[in-house]
């Protein structure tokens, strides 16, 4: 893949007046079975599975313009953002050999995210894959191919792991298991065909325990898996869930489900506590929050569950149907364990969209 990336690659002098604009959303998403620990060039020590939301996205449009050399300036949500630019930047940089039209290219990119800035939701997958896609339709402009879905999610993973699994509809799986002919480490692949239509109804409600800055970023906990003495037996018990979980998706087995989100939900943050330095990344009214749904599960046998991320907000999985339930539930349980009493409404998504 890399090879052929690399072979295809337009090196040639571009044409006079090149220049446009393009535009592309891309959701985030959120991992069921989680993605912690990394080796090599970004590679996943474990296979993950994720969902794609919706509502949770970023838009991101590109300006460009052939020139003497390559020159990048990044605006978020109006303002020019040096420190998130410069990840871009340097994903660009590293990977020039695969793009090395960019040092014929001034770009302009102004990105948006349509989740509130303050709701703690990482945004690193979606605006990372949305700016993969940009680039890609430059690309695809100056050598009239359409864009390999692949190599978009390829190259979105070497820019943030996760993004790779955002350039899909429905469920992406991101990393080599033995359960699953066509995955890779490099790239994720759609489940799309593979699951049973309830999980393509499902709703993700994202209950705001907390709304500051990540005090762990996701780089570091990755490197912190390195020295846990728990780490073998990690991958070892991603594996099986992967396993399992592919199973249950494909049958509709809800049980299971559940079983495996919560599982993994509370080993990514054993994990973290167990590391050294170690982190409490859970808020008391995260612990609040997960013991009422559990004894609204267990009283009504709706079939709600959690799952979290490397925060203390709570993602709510619950299938279309039982919406109205859940969201009874939450105005009347939950939502006072919400900083502002906020919670976001969204649900699974179809991948990313093109703008402009
Ligand atoms: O893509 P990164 O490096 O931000 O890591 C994401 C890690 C988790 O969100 C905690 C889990 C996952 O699989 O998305």
């Amino acid at each position: 893949m890399e090879n052929k990336w690399l072979n295809e690659a337009f090196k040639g002098e571009m044409s006079g007046g090149f220049q446009g604009k393009v535009g592309w959303q891309c959701p985030s998403n959120i991992a069921l079975v989680k993605y912690w620990g990394k080796k090599g060039k970004q590679l996943p020590q474990n296979p993950s599975i994720s969902f794609t939301l919706s509502e949770c996205r970023s838009e991101t449009f590109v300006d460009f313009e052939k020139a003497e050399k390559f020159g990048f300036q990044f605006f978020f949500e109006g303002k020019e953002n040096s420190a998130f630019g410069a990840k871009i930047e340097k994903f660009l940089l590293e990977n020039q050999s695969f793009f090395p039209f960019i040092n014929q290219l001034n770009l302009k990119v102004e990105s948006r995210n349509t989740f509130p800035h303050s709701s703690g939701i990482a945004s690193s997958a979606s605006s990372m894959s949305a700016f993969v896609m940009c680039l890609l339709n430059i690309e695809s402009q100056m050598v009239g191919k359409n864009i390999d879905m692949k190599k978009a999610s390829y190259f979105s993973r070497l820019a943030s792991g996760s993004a790779a699994r955002s350039v899909f509809p429905k469920m992406a799986l991101w990393g080599a298991t033995a359960a699953y002919e066509s995955s890779s480490d490099e790239y994720a692949v759609t489940l799309e065909s593979d699951i049973h239509p309830v999980f393509k109804t499902f709703h993700d409600s994202i209950l705001v325990v907390s709304d500051a800055k990540k005090s762990v970023s996701s780089r570091a906990g990755h490197a912190l898996m390195e020295g846990n003495p728990y780490a073998s037996a990690r991958y070892a018990q991603a594996n099986d869930n992967v396993t399992n979980l592919l199973m249950a998706l494909k049958s509709g087995d809800l049980d299971t489900f559940i079983d495996i989100s919560e599982s993994e939900a509370m080993q990514l943050h054993a994990l973290m506590m167990c590391s050294h330095p170690s982190f409490i990344l859970m808020k008391p009214n995260t612990l609040r929050i997960i013991e009422e749904v559990r004894a609204f599960r267990n009283e009504s046998h709706i079939p709600l569950c959690f799952t979290l991320d490397a925060g203390p907000n709570v993602h709510l999985l619950y299938p279309e149907i039982v919406a109205k339930e859940i969201g009874y539930f939450v105005e009347r349980r939950l939502v006072d364990y919400c900083v502002g009493n906020q919670w976001i409404i969204d649900k699974v998504g179809n991948g990313p969209k093109k703008l402009l």
